[in-house]
Order: structure tokens, then sequence, then C-alpha cells
């Protein structure tokens, strides 16, 4: 086979027919079948599979055990996602296995393929949350009642698959198998294509987090509610989404925020709303630079809402600091590359939430829009047979050395 017929193989699971592009969320109907795709492919190259107790799926070659060298991604996508966000690193990984495979080469060491549970957060607002369930990065009891828009608790999620709650949460065993872990991802912006090369490895990852910015206002009629005495959540919400983009625009050159999601209370034509939520994206070189940027745009937003008579409530749902890629493995796998370059991303990624714990890599395969979160993210058929090709002999290398 090959990537390309790999991920051709479910071209029409989740597709969005609204949005235009994928939208597969954490245990919804597209992304059940795509663990059922997951576990079909491990099949067809001997590889045998389990759920662990953070809703992470993993495919062995060898027994579990230490000494694995991981591989692997996600299946589920952001809302009108793209094709290669995620299933890539995992087309990628089983195809890196069969080429092994057709070569007679049998691992030292047990290899694993990973697809991490709910790594965008767009079902219930966690990004990695598998990732971080599994290195105990957050407290299970708070993951559970954790809602997604239609009010389903990740608990009651869970139950419906018929998943053991009572297994969430760290998992510490599992973890001290891993030796190292090297996540293949389609590049998520124009670098690679810039400098004319298919693959690259990942330097760092920017700092980031998320905050909902709940507005509150006084819901009314629209026709009979006269412009000087309304508390109109929407006008405070559209100043403070200038706001936002004001500050990152006069922050440091790695400053990023975005507001792409809200939510209007009750959200009629003919009604002034009683409330927005919009949900913040802040991203920076530095976590001090991500909190600062923070602090100036909620002092900002606060002006915004108080100039309208309205009142706000700020939660943080998530803060990822600043990932430098372990240094060694990098090089490494840069080398074993062909000397590919290394870059940074403003993107998150379980490997990011993995590397403080154990050596983690990325390889980036080239993306000729740069465009990703999006219908318009694109891959080339020869870049990703690339990809493949070099994970191969990357998982060859590392999990060809006897464990000491
Ligand atoms: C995940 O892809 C993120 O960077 O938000
Ligand atoms: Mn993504
Ligand atoms: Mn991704």
């Amino acid at each position: 086979m090959s990537v390309r017929e790999r991920l051709d193989e479910i071209r029409e699971i989740g597709r969005d027919e609204l949005r235009g592009g994928y939208s597969r969320h954490l245990f919804d109907q597209a992304e059940v079948q795509l663990r059922d795709w997951f576990r079909s492919s491990a099949e067809k190259v001997g590889l045998s599979t389990e759920v662990d107790g953070n809703g992470n799926l993993w495919a062995w070659w060898g027994s579990p055990g230490p000494g694995t060298i991981a591989t692997g991604s996600h299946l589920d996508s952001v809302p009108g996602g793209g094709t290669y966000d995620g299933p890539l690193g995992i087309a990628s990984a089983f195809e890196a296995v069969a080429l092994l495979q057709a070569q007679g080469w049998v691992p030292s060491r047990p290899v694993a393929i990973c697809a991490f549970a709910e790594e965008e957060g767009s079902r219930f607002g966690m990004p990695c949350l598998g990732s971080r369930l599994l290195v105990g990065e957050i407290d299970p009891q708070a993951a559970l009642v954790r809602s997604d828009s239609d009010g389903t608790t990740l608990e009651s999620a869970w139950r419906r698959e018929e998943l053991d709650v009572s297994r969430l949460g760290a998992d510490p065993k599992r973890l001290a198998w891993l030796s190292a872990f090297v996540e293949l991802h389609v590049e998520q912006g124009l670098d690679l294509e810039q400098r004319g090369l298919p693959l690259a490895v990942a330097s760092a990852i920017l700092s980031h987090g998320r905050w909902r910015v709940s507005i509150h206002g006084e819901g009314n009629h629209a026709g009979t509610t006269p412009m000087r005495d309304r508390r109109d959540p929407v006008v405070a919400a559209s100043a403070a989404v200038l706001a936002v983009r004001r500050v990152a625009l006069e922050g440091e050159s790695a400053a990023r925020a975005t507001v792409g999601r809200l939510a209007v209370t009750p959200n009629g034509t003919n009604v002034v709303a009683s409330r927005v939520d919009a949900w913040l994206d802040i991203r920076g070189a530095s976590d001090q630079d991500v909190r600062d940027q923070l602090a100036a745009t909620l002092k900002l937003i606060g002006e915004c809402v108080a100039a309208e008579g309205c009142s706000l409530d700020v939660n943080e749902e998530s803060f990822s600091p600043l990932v430098t890629f372990h240094d060694e493995l990098t090089s490494r796998v840069a080398h074993i590359l062909g000397g590919v370059p290394s870059i940074p991303t403003g993107a998150g990624h379980d490997a990011g939430i993995l590397a403080p714990h154990l050596p983690s890599a990325m390889i980036f395969v080239r993306n000729p829009t740069g465009v990703s979160h999006s219908p318009g993210e694109t891959a080339r058929h020869v870049d990703c047979e690339t990809g493949a090709r070099g994970l191969a002999e990357v998982l060859k290398r590392l999990a060809g050395e006897e464990t000491s």
C-alpha cells in the first residue's frame, strides 16, 4: 500500500457537508469508525491493539513493555478540519511498519503506534486530552465532569463506549515503557515549501493557552429596547475581538491571538443577547509572553465590556508551556532523514505533552498551501511517501538497538 491509499480508505469518514473538510470528534460516529480503521490497519500488519485507560488506542509490534519506540498521532479533527492533521501520522506509521516488514526486518524492541484521544480538544475543550491524562497532567476527576457543547459529560461519553472510568488518569507504568516517541505530522505553515524541502524536524512548540471569556448582558427585545438602554454582550464581544487582535499585533513577533469560536445566547435574530461566550487562543514565544499578552488583552476586554454595561468572567481551559524537543533525539532523527532542518511550530501536539517525560521528536511533511485546521490543508503524495520511508528508517534505527 501507500500512505495515499491508506488515507483514501478513510476519505469518506466524517466529511462535514456544512463546513467542508472533516469533523471527527472523540467518540462520535466518525471517530469510532476511524478507530475501527486503526484496528484493521493494525491487523493487516499483524499488530495487536488495545485501548488504554485514557481512551488512547495502541497497536503493538512485539509485546508491550520497556524500551518501546512509539510513533503515531491522532484521529480527531477540528470542526471542518483537513485531511492530514492527525491521520497522516497514523497512516504513515502503519505504512512505515509495512515497509519494514516487507524488508523482513524485525525490531529488537517493541514498536507501538498510538492514536491519542481528543488531540484537538474539539469536543471536551482540552487539547491533547488523552496524552495529558496519560502523563498525569490533569486530574481525572476534573476531566470526568468536563462536558461537550450538548452537555454530555466526559464520564457519560466514556461509559457509552463501555470504558472503565476508574482507569482514567496517570499511567506511569505505560509511560515508563516508552523510550522515545516520534510523531510525524503535516507542516502547518509554509516553511518547507519556501525552502523547497519535503521534510523537517520540530525544534519547539510555542507556549499557548485557551480561555473561555463569558460576557453577560441583558436579554431584551430588538424592537422595543432603545439603543441607549441596552447592555448588549454582542457589541461588547465585537469590541473585545478587535482588542484581542490589537494586543497581538503590538506584541513580540511570535505573538498570536485568535477568537475562533463564539456562542451567543439565546442566538435569536430579533433578540438582544443575554450572553456571549468567546474562546480566546493565545500563543507566544515564552510562557511569560503569553501571560503578559493575556493580561494586556483581558484589561482591554474588561474596558470594552464595562463600556457596554456588561459583566465578565474568564476561565482558563488549558495552558501548554513552551516545549523544546529533545536535542539528541531530534538531531538523530534529522540526521537519519538526511540532514533536514529543524523548525519551530505554533501548533500543539501530543509529542509536546510527552516531551517533558521522555525523549520526543517530530517529523514535519511539507504542506504546499501552508494551510491547516481547514479543508485547504494539503500534502503532496510524493512527500507523504517520503515521510513514511523516513519514519521507517527512524524506527529501524531506534528500535533496532537492543534495550540496555
Ligand atoms: C492543535 O492543533 C492546536 O495547535 O491547537
Ligand atoms: Mn490540529
Ligand atoms: Mn495534529
